[in-house]
C-alpha cells in the first residue's frame, strides 16, 4: 500500500508525478489554489471549460501537460458530476477512476487537492478519508499469477499527497485518511483471498491465514478441526464438507475490544472456498466463479482484523463456517436429514443450497456468547443478484429485535457507499420452507429465494438479535466499473467495519 501525507494547500507542497483536480459540473473553478494553478497554465483550464472540451461530467477525465516549474509533470482534470448528486461515495469513486488513469499511464506518485465538498453534506475529513478509500480502491489488481510483464499492466501508486483546503485542522484530517488507508488495505487484501482459487484456498488454508492475520494483529483465534466439529455436532457443516478431501473448519475470531466481559457484537461468514454445488451439480459456467463463495468468512476476518488495527473499544466476535461443497461417493445427498447443533432437523432437497446449511450451526454457536447482535455475512443466493444486482447488500431480519442493527446498517451503508437494502421476512415467508418429515427444509419454491434463505436461517437465531446480509450480488462484479476491477469486491469489511465503529 502507498503511504499518504497531507498538507496545507499551496503551490510549494504540490509534488510527485501528477496533480489530480476535480471540478464539479457546470461549477467552474472556486478553489483559491486551482485558480493560481490556471494562471500559471495562463487560463488553459478555464478555457478547457468555456469550450466545453471538458464539462466535469462524473468520471470524465483529462489529462493536461504542465510546463516546468509547478513540480509535477502533468495534471489530471476530473469530474464530479453536478453538485446536486454529489455524495461521499462520488469521491470515492471519482477518486478511484483517477487512480485507475494514472496508473494505467504509468506515473507513481499522485498529490490530489481535497476540493472543498461546500454546498453539499460532505464534510472535509470525510472526504479525505473517502479519497484515500477510493485511491487505494480504484488501484486494486490481482497479480499474484501473472508472471509476464506485459506493457498494459499498470503501476502501483507509491505516494499518496493530500492538500487540504484552508481552514481544516491537518492533524484530524491525517487520522482520517489514515483510518481511509487501513480500511482499503484490508478491503484489497480480502479480495486478494477471494481471487485466490479453490485449487490454493482449502478450507485448511483458510484456517492458517485467519491464524495468521490474528497473530499479525494481536487478536484471539481458534480453529476447530473435523474431530471438534464432530463432538460439538455440527451436522450441518459435518455434511456439506463431507464430499470433499478437505474437510470443513470452523474458526473462532475474538476482538477483545475495551471492556472484558461486555455483550460481543458477533459476526458469522459463510466459507465455501469452492461451490460446485454439490450433487445438485451447478452447469459449468455457474461454477467459474465459485471460488468467491468464501466471500462472506473473508469479510468476518478482515472487519476483525480492521477492528485490532483500529483499536475498536467495542468487543467483537467473528464465526467463519468453513467447506468444500463437493460431489462423491461420501458427499450428502438429496432427501438426506441432517441433525444440526441446535438438535433441529433439516430436509436436504437440494445440496447447493448449502450456506445456510452451514450457518445454522455457525448461528447455534453464536449464542453461547450472548451477544448484544448477531451479523452474518454470505454469498448466500442467486435470487439475490437477480433481485438487487451488483450494488446493493440484501438485508433481512425479523421485525421484532433487528430494527436497531438494520439502521445502523443503514447508516454505515450510506458513509462506506457499501449500501444495504431491506427484504422483508415476515412470518409468511416461513410456510415455504415447513418440511414433512423434518423440522425444515433447505429451499423452498423458486418464489423469494433470497427471503426463504433468510427465513431458514431465521430458525437459528431465535434467541438473540440478528440480521442477515446476502452479497452474492455486490461481493462479485461481472463487469468492472470505473473505479472497481471486476471480481471480488471485499464488499462488507468497510461497512461492518464501521457499523462498530459507530457503536464506539
Ligand atoms: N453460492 C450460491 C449462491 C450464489 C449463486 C451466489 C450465484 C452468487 C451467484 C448458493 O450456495 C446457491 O447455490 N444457492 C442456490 C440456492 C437454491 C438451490 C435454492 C441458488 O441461489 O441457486
Ligand atoms: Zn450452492
Ligand atoms: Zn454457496
Amino acid at each position: 500500500m502507498f503511504k499518504c501525507s497531507i498538507s496545507k494547500a499551496s503551490l510549494q507542497a504540490i509534488r510527485g508525478d501528477v496533480l489530480v483536480l476535480s471540478l464539479f459540473e457546470n461549477e467552474g473553478i472556486s478553489d483559491p489554489l486551482m485558480k493560481e494553478i490556471d494562471q500559471r497554465l495562463k487560463g488553459w483550464i478555464r478555457q478547457l471549460l468555456k469550450n466545453k472540451e471538458f464539462r466535469g461530467k462524473v468520471h470524465e477525465c483529462e489529462w493536461i501537460s504542465v510546463p516546468t516549474g509547478l513540480g509535477i509533470r502533468r495534471i489530471l482534470l476530473v469530474g464530479l458530476g453536478s453538485k446536486k448528486k454529489f455524495w461521499i461515495d462520488t469521491a470515492r469513486r471519482v477518486a478511484g477512476t483517477a487512480a485507475r488513469e494514472i496508473t494505467r499511464k504509468r506515473f507513481k506518485k499522485v498529490t490530489i487537492l481535497l476540493h472543498g465538498a461546500d454546498g453539499t453534506d460532505v464534510s472535509s475529513k470525510a472526504l479525505a478519508q473517502a479519497v484515500v478509500e477510493g485511491t487505494a480502491i480504484g488501484e486494486y489488481q490481482f497479480e499474484t499469477y501473472k508472471t509476464e510483464e506485459t506493457s498494459h499492466r499498470r503501476t502501483k501508486i507509491q505516494s499518496l499527497h493530500l492538500l487540504a483546503p484552508k481552514g481544516e485542522s491537518l492533524s484530524a484530517l491525517k487520522t482520517d485518511a489514515q483510518r481511509g488507508l487501513i480500511l482499503a488495505e484490508c478491503q484489497n487484501q480480502a479480495r486478494d483471498i477471494i481471487n485466490t482459487p479453490a485449487n490454493e484456498i482449502t478450507p485448511k488454508r483458510l484456517t492458517e491465514i485467519a491464524r495468521e492475520e490474528a497473530r499479525r494483529w494481536g487478536f484471539k483465534v481458534r480453529v476447530f478441526d473435523l474431530p471438534e466439529i464432530k463432538r460439538l455436532r455440527m451436522g450441518g457443516l459435518l455434511n456439506v464438507g463431507r464430499g470433499s478431501e478437505n474437510p470443513p473448519h470452523f474458526v473462532v475470531l475474538e476482538h477483545a475490544g475495551r471492556k472484558r466481559n461486555e455483550a460481543p457484537v458477533v459476526i458469522v461468514g459463510k466459507g465455501i472456498t469452492f461451490d460446485s454445488g454439490g450433487l445438485s451439480l451447478k452447469p459449468s459456467n455457474s461454477m467459474e466463479t465459485m471460488k468467491y463463495d468464501k466471500a462472506g468468512a473473508v469479510a468476518t476476518l478482515y472487519s476483525l482484523v480492521a477492528a485490532a488495527r483500529l483499536k475498536i473499544s467495542q468487543r467483537v466476535i467473528g464465526l467463519m463456517a468453513i467447506a468444500e461443497n463437493l460431489p462423491s461417493g461420501k458427499a450428502y445427498k438429496p432427501g438426506d436429514v441432517v441433525r444440526t447443533m441446535s438438535g433441529k432437523t433439516i430436509e436436504v432437497l437440494n445440496t447447493d443450497a448449502e450456506g445456510r446449511v452451514v450457518l445454522s450451526d455457525a448461528l447455534s454457536y453464536a449464542e453461547r456468547y450472548n451477544p448484544k447482535a448477531v451479523i452474518d455475512i454470505a454469498t448466500l443466493t442467486g435470487a439475490c443478484v437477480i433481485a438487487l444486482g451488483y450494488d446493493a447488500i440484501g438485508m433481512m431480519g425479523r421485525e421484532k429485535d433487528s430494527n436497531e442493527i438494520k439502521a445502523a446498517l443503514k447508516k454505515a451503508g450510506e458513509f462506506t457507499g457499501e449500501r444495504v437494502w431491506e427484504l422483508p421476512l415476515w412470518d409468511e415467508y416461513y410456510d415455504a420452507i415447513k418440511s414433512p418429515i423434518a423440522d425444515i427444509k433447505n429451499v423452498g419454491n423458486r418464489a423469494a429465494g433470497t427471503i426463504t434463505a433468510a427465513a431458514f436461517l431465521g430458525h437459528f437465531t431465535e434467541k438473540y438479535p440478528w440480521v442477515h446480509l446476502d452479497i452474492a450480488g455486490a461481493g462479485w462484479l461481472e463487469e468492472s466499473k470505473p473505479y472497481l476491477s471486476k471480481g471480488p469486491t471485499g464488499v462488507g469489511v468497510r461497512l461492518l467495519t464501521q457499523y462498530l465503529l459507530d457503536l464506539s
